[in-house]
């Protein structure tokens, strides 16, 4: 199959959208990662998703509406996802509702709830809207690899395996959505995205947790709140450890360990704050953005994790910053990229 990737025009919006209906798969722009879509009826071209990611079949995927009206044919809606409805949906968040028997069961992998969103990226509410059915998107990486924030990303993993990518430039949050459960006795937090904890208290007026496997591996025998907790994720090909400490520890820390790996024949890339780039000028580093910004960390995370492979880079230091706001979802991708390797920058001698 020749994958087409395209202008995201009126007329290719519509094409991809006739595509969706015709039970095919289409990748397409969200405001916060590229998704890879399929009639969420259509049992059939859900089972491609799976196919074409490589992904295993017990992770649920999240349907993607246009419009609160869309939500009637697939859940219902009990009292406080309503609130999240009408106060934060278009944007980055995902909520679990009771599902209904219309959706199939590969979509939930057999879970009572399906995982709903709306996007507010305008070329993903065009699409939606054009095959008006509710569409299933998970990112349209490979199982296992970053997520996708530029067409280009998508083609290098998905190339000969989807008839089309819509392209509608970088994506603006550049982390997934979150993802929170209302179900239960607490609102809970399964994946941190661009939605922050602190959104969610404002609007639905109590506490809400957040799951313990979002800053730390899975226990042995623990079971997942959230399926996609349990695989390796976000990973680049290289080793990547978090480097924990006060700025001048991890400069110092850096410097000595780049060295060692150098040393050792590896390719080694530093990730560091703006602020730090000249401190470290002359080894191979990258700038995440600015330390007090962690939406542009966010933006620019998957970005570089892919370029560290496209490099061929074998070992990576990464600097930390701290885990609230948009910083918890930023820790925890960079967490799980890392395998939770984190050293305190202090014990490097
Ligand atoms: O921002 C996003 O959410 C992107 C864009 C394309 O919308 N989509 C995305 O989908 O990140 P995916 O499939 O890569 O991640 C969905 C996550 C997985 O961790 C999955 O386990 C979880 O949501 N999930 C889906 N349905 C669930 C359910 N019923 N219960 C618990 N977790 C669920
Ligand atoms: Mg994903």
């Amino acid at each position: 199959m020749t994958t087409a990737c395209v202008p995201a025009t009126e007329e290719n919006i519509l094409c991809a959208g006739q595509l969706l209906k015709d039970g095919q798969l289409v990748a397409f722009p969200t405001e916060t990662v590229y998704g890879l879509g399929a009639n969420a009826f259509d049992e059939k071209a859900v089972l491609e998703i799976f196919k074409a990611k490589g992904r295993p079949q017990d992770n649920p995927l999240i349907a993607h509406i246009w419009c609160k009206e869309q939500l009637d044919g697939i859940c219902t809606v009990p009292e406080r996802a309503r609130i999240l409805v009408e106060k934060l949906m278009p944007g980055p968040l995902t909520v679990l509702m009771p599902r209904k028997s219309t959706i199939p069961d590969c979509v939930t992998a057999g879970l009572p709830t399906v995982a709903v969103r709306m996007p507010s990226h305008p070329i993903a509410h065009a699409l939606l809207k054009a095959c008006n059915v509710p569409v299933v998107a998970p990112s349209a990486n490979s199982s296992g690899r970053p997520s996708p924030t530029t067409a280009k990303h998508v083609l290098d993993d998905m190339d000969g395996k989807i008839p089309m990518i819509l392209d509608g430039g970088e994506c603006e949050v550049g982390v997934e959505s979150t993802v929170v459960d209302v179900n239960g006795e607490h609102p809970i937090i399964l994946r941190p995205g661009g939605v922050t904890k602190d959104m969610l208290e404002a609007v639905l007026g109590e506490e809400v947790l957040i799951a313990p496997s979002v800053m730390r591996p899975l226990q042995k025998g623990e079971k997942a709140l959230s399926p996609g907790m349990m695989y390796r994720h976000y990973s680049p090909a290289g080793e990547l450890t978090l480097v924990d400490g006060s700025r001048e520890d991890v400069l110092a820390a850096f410097r000595k360990l780049y060295a060692e790996a150098e040393a050792n024949g590896e390719s080694v890339c530093l990730l560091c704050f703006e602020e730090n780039m000249d401190a470290l000028s002359g080894l191979n580093v990258r700038s995440m953005g600015h330390e007090k910004k962690p939406q542009e960390v966010a933006h620019r995370l998957f970005d570089l994790l892919r370029e560290m492979d496209d490099e061929k880079v074998t070992r990576i230091y990464a600097q930390l910053l701290p885990a609230e706001g948009m910083g918890l979802a930023v820790m925890n991708r960079l967490g799980r990229a890392a395998a939770f390797r984190v050293i305190q920058a202090a014990d490097v001698k």
